[in-house]
């Protein structure tokens, strides 16, 4: 039984494909996903996922209360590890153009139980980060809506029932807030989740309108912002330790693990491989060309904001737009920014949401998931049933669950999912050389070893309460494994 828990897939070379073409392991008689993908949509696509509650809503809390000025340094580090970790994404999205990204790999090099454990991890990534990144879209839109009112001379208000969940957590506690449940919340996955219903080309070009939009208003206050940086403010650079992670190095690392969720996004385009139009050469540039591009602006704009007022102020929900508002003429960029918020998270919500049925599609059509969720639609091509699922879950946990709780544990499954994949393309170099790379990683050991170690360490970061919520989160995985998937597993099955 022991050696059977770690059975590995084999892998076969990816034979070059087109538009159109049917995708491996598509079952007798379904309809498969289409291939209709750019190298463009790709790089879009990483864009729309990576920009979002990171930059415009955890930054401020990272530089407040653990790097100040030196936020810069911790989104260099964090983007170091995603650099190596993107290298081997690259690798192995060109090699195994499937839609189970980390999942997949994992179940082709380390084997099944550990494909499983990535899996699962890979829940918290995808539908926890679109829960918990809906939850900050609720509070920039009835902000947003309340100052429009604002400017029209009324004094409405979102009513308070319906505006965030009933608890919220806070210095360890959790405290009442008075609300009934998140209604905006629930109505973006709503929204969104029926967009990834009827199709990946819509999708697509959704989420291009809204990242062109995002970025022109991060690229405006860069512009603007700049005029008014006061150098004194970035003094000094990395403030005196105040004992556990407040501030000094200790503060800095700290901060590089909350601000690793503002790169979470870039292996998402990795789920859309199937539907990629040719996924050996557009594969690479989508994941790193998005991620080279956010990690410019994410250092940029956190000299920026640092540079504009002193850290200290900068701990709020909505730090931009706090940075903004000590400079009456930058009033009109204040509303351009919160417009930019809602479109930069309403992408991330789209893309988490079209990438975790997508895996979830992978996982059933190797037996590990029931039938169901790898069904595709007739007519829309879309994995649509698997999609309504994660929708009414996301939803259900935007509504009643609070940011805080959820942005830690996203950042844990992820980084464990890119440990893993650093890990496994050492291992497929070694078993599979004959395979095909379009994309080979430079350096190979010596990036796939950083790589690895880099995203542990980052884990190691994080709060001891987190390590608690994710071994019960593996528990629970593993007895859903061993009631289902070890079973049904295809593989095993011969
Ligand atoms: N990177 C995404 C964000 O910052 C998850 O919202």
């Amino acid at each position: 039984m022991f050696k059977d828990l770690f059975v590995t897939k084999p892998v076969e070379p990816a034979g070059h494909v087109d538009a159109g073409e049917p995708v491996e392991g598509s079952l007798q008689g379904e309809a498969n996903l289409k291939r209709v993908l750019t190298a463009r949509h790709l790089v879009l696509l990483g864009i729309g996922a990576i920009i979002g509650a990171g930059i415009f809503v955890m930054t401020g809390q990272a530089a407040a209360n653990h790097a100040g000025p030196a936020i810069m340094l911790s989104f260099v580090l964090a983007g170091i590890a995603c650099a190596f970790a993107g290298l081997c994404y690259a690798e192995f999205a060109s090699m195994i153009p499937v839609s189970g990204s980390a999942y997949s790999y994992t179940y082709a090099t380390l084997g099944e139980a550990v494909a499983w454990f990535v899996g699962w991890s890979l829940v918290l990534e995808y539908l926890f980060a679109a829960s918990a990144v809906a939850v900050g879209w609720s509070a920039y839109t009835v902000s947003l809506m309340e100052s429009i009112a604002h400017m029209f001379g009324s004094d409405w208000k979102f009513p308070a029932l319906f505006a965030s969940a009933p608890v919220t957590y806070a210095n360890g506690q959790f405290s009442a807030t008075g609300s009934l449940f998140n209604l905006p919340a629930v109505l973006i996955v709503a929204g969104v989740g029926y967009l990834c219903y009827i199709g990946i080309r819509q999708s697509a070009t959704a989420n291009a309108i809204i990242v062109a939009v995002k970025v022109t208003v991060i690229l405006a206050l860069i512009g603007f912002g700049s005029q008014y940086v006061n150098p004194d403010n970035w003094v000094p650079f990395i403030p005196a330790h105040e004992g556990g992670d407040r501030f000094g190095w200790p503060g800095v690392l700290r901060a590089a693990s909350i601000v690793f969720f503002a790169y979470i996004g870039f292996d998402a385009v990795s789920t859309a491989a199937q539907e990629a139009k040719n996924p050996q050469r557009d594969m690479p540039i989508g994941i790193l060309g998005s991620l080279v591009t956010c990690t410019l602006l994410y250092i940029i704009v956190a000299a920026v904001l640092t540079g504009m007022v002193p850290y200290t102020d900068l701990g709020t929900a909505k730090p931009v737009a706090t940075a903004l508002e000590r400079y009456p003429a930058l009033g009109w960029l204040k509303f351009a920014v919160e417009i930019g918020a809602v479109a930069g998270l309403t992408s991330v919500i789209l893309v988490m949401l079209m990438g975790q049925p997508r895996i979830f599609f992978a996982m059933a059509r190797d037996g590990l998931m029931p039938r169901f969720f790898g069904a595709v639609h007739p007519r829309h091509h879309t994995p649509h049933k698997a999609t309504v699922v994660v929708a009414i879950v996301a939803a259900l946990l935007a509504a009643f669950f609070p940011l805080g709780v959820l942005g830690d544990l996203v950042s844990m499954g992820t980084l464990l999912a890119f440990a893993t994949v650093c890990i496994g393309v050492l291992i497929l170099r070694r078993t599979r050389p004959d395979l095909p790379r379009s994309f080979r990683v430079p350096m190979a050991p010596l990036i796939c070893i950083l790589g690895a170690l880099s995203c542990l360490a980052l884990v190691g970061f994080m709060g001891w309460y987190n390590w608690l919520l994710l071994a019960a989160w593996t528990a629970v995985g593993f007895l859903i494994y061993f009631g289902y998937g070890y079973r049904h597993s295809k593989l095993r099955q011969g």
